[in-house]
């Protein structure tokens, strides 16, 4: 097995605070896998995963362990945590409007921190990917903005921009809360199939259990910055143990129904992952 993250013991903590935000996270993360973070707005997902992923630099991060591909996050420089994060990850954020720079075309946006002279190999690989993550002509759509084109198209952008620098893992917080229940079926069904296609190791945020049910190998349910439960997907969904997993699969209608728990907000966080190295908007 093949593993690409493997978390111990993590724990957040916001600067000013007193108390962590998150702790007692341990999990691993293996190519072609999924490992799913549940849990109502606030719980710490977001937290969980960006912490566990080197991003989270505004925090005090601890850890038993902490490794992305072999290599520990704790004790490297900011240089080396970017590079690292660059060569592995494609980053995928919950809202396509946050997430977009508004003034800018989608194809600047996605191949800015390319070297110009790559750029049009990097360019012609690019729509190869928006082709692939089902954008219709993508070469026309590539250079509009973001104001042109649907939530669902931003996601799909997104996740095609994610791609572009081959990464083994792909980290997905709420990639679809923000859009319709069919997009959000479309998509998730996309990143699925990119994870068998690619190896890739997806780590998703959802606030939906029976959502991530169907293609995580492993759900971490979180209340209040613990880990309630932990275990293989079916198992956790099928005869959950904590009553708090129970009310998590009574509040989920899954994807036909009309969602009852609240939408969770951005947190702050690391633009230059998803598209390069300078910001294109966020929170
Ligand atoms: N940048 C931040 N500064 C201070 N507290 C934060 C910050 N981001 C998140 N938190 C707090 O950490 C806890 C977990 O938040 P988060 O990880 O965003 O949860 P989720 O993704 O499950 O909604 C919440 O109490 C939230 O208010
Ligand atoms: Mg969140």
């Amino acid at each position: 097995m093949n593993v690409l993250l493997d978390v111990a013991q993590l724990a957040v903590r916001y600067p000013g605070q007193e108390t962590d935000a998150v702790s007692g996270v341990s999990f691993r993360l293996a190519a072609g896998q999924c490992v799913a973070f549940v849990g109502e707005t606030g719980s710490g997902k977001t937290s969980s995963v960006m912490a566990s992923v080197g991003l989270l630099e505004t925090a005090d991060v601890r850890a038993e362990r902490l490794q992305l591909e072999g290599q520990s996050l704790l004790h490297s420089s900011p240089l080396q945590l970017r590079l690292m994060r660059r060569r592995a990850l494609g980053v995928v954020f919950q809202d396509p409007t946050a997430s977009w720079n508004p003034t800018r075309r989608i194809s600047a946006q996605l191949l800015e921190t390319t070297p110009r002279a790559a750029r049009a190999a990097a360019r012609e690989r690019l729509i190869a990917l928006c082709d692939r993550v089902g954008i219709t002509a993508p070469g026309d759509r590539v250079d509009r903005y973001p104001h042109q084109l649907s939530g669902g198209q931003l996601q799909r952008f997104m996740i095609a921009g994610a791609l572009l620098h081959d990464p083994r893992i792909m980290v997905a917080d709420e990639p679809t809360s923000a859009l319709d229940a069919s997009v959000q079926l479309e998509l998730i069904a996309l990143l699925d199939e990119l994870r068998r296609e690619r190896d890739l190791g997806l780590l998703l945020v959802s606030h939906d259990l029976h959502v991530v049910a169907r293609l995580a190998d492993t759900i971490v349910v979180m209340f209040r910055g613990k880990v309630v439960e932990q275990g293989p997907a079916a198992e956790v969904t099928g005869s959950p143990t904590h009553p708090y997993t129970t009310s998590l699969l009574a509040a989920s209608i899954g994807m036909t129904g009309p969602r009852k728990v609240p939408l969770a907000t951005n947190v702050a966080w690391d633009p230059e992952i998803v598209l390069g190295s300078s910001p294109v908007g966020g929170s």
